[in-house]
């Protein structure tokens, strides 16, 4: 009876979205990066989370390498896993949403269909705006930060995103950082402004 919805209702909290995001002074939305592994999606996440915490608002990172420490530590890498990962980072970024939370994913969610499906499953659609970190994968193996590329050059990971794992660029984000925006504050900055000009920070 796993996933049936059949003995299970849906609650109303008294509290409304509006009277939480009015609280906060903010409202509630979802960035969600998309890009290969050295992009920079966690540096620029971060630096934004720092950026809106010093202004007074709320923000939080859901990063890859960090929920797949607890929440997500039961998947791997294959198209299966990650199509899973993807599904609950859009479930736990809606609910933040709701909460009136400014919630950065930074996940390389490499799938176009799964990353439609988490726009699809928000309360609003209006609350999502993916962002592409668009990168090229020349520029990421010479960062290579953690020296992934390298192994997977050797052959000691495989399916590894960019090199023998595919990566679909997003077809119509909403916004695009490319190596010559600068570099990570100033992604963060135009982030920012973004959340500024589309009314998110009040
Ligand atoms: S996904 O595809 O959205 O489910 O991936 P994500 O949760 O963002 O996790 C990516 C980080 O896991 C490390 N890693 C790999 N990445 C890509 N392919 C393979 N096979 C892989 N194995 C481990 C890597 O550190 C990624 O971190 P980032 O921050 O993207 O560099």
């Amino acid at each position: 009876d796993v996933g049936s919805s059949s003995n299970i209702k849906w609650h109303e909290s008294p509290v409304t979205r509006d009277a939480r995001e009015k609280q906060l002074n903010q409202r509630g939305c979802v960035l969600w990066m998309t890009g290969l592994s050295g992009s920079g999606k966690s540096t620029v996440a971060f630096t934004l989370e720092h950026m809106l915490q010093e202004e007074g608002k709320l923000c939080y990172v859901l990063d890859g390498d960090n929920v797949r420490h607890g929440l997500c530590q039961d998947l791997g890498f294959t198209a299966q896993c990650r199509e899973e990962n993807i599904r609950r980072m859009g479930e736990v970024a809606n609910l933040m949403a709701n909460a009136g939370i400014i919630t950065v994913v930074s996940i390389i969610s490499p799938f176009a269909k799964d990353r439609n499906k988490v726009r699809e499953r928000m309360e609003n659609k209006s609350d999502f705006h993916e962002v592409y970190m668009k990168i090229p994968v020349s520029v990421c193996e010479e960062r290579d930060p953690k020296g992934l590329y390298k192994k997977a050059r050797a052959g000691k990971i495989k399916g590894f995103t960019g090199i023998d794992a595919p990566y679909e660029a997003p077809e119509n984000p909403e916004i695009t950082l490319e190596v010559n925006d600068g570099n990570a504050a100033e992604m963060a900055r135009e982030l920012l402004d973004y959340l500024r000009s589309h009314k998110f920070l009040e």
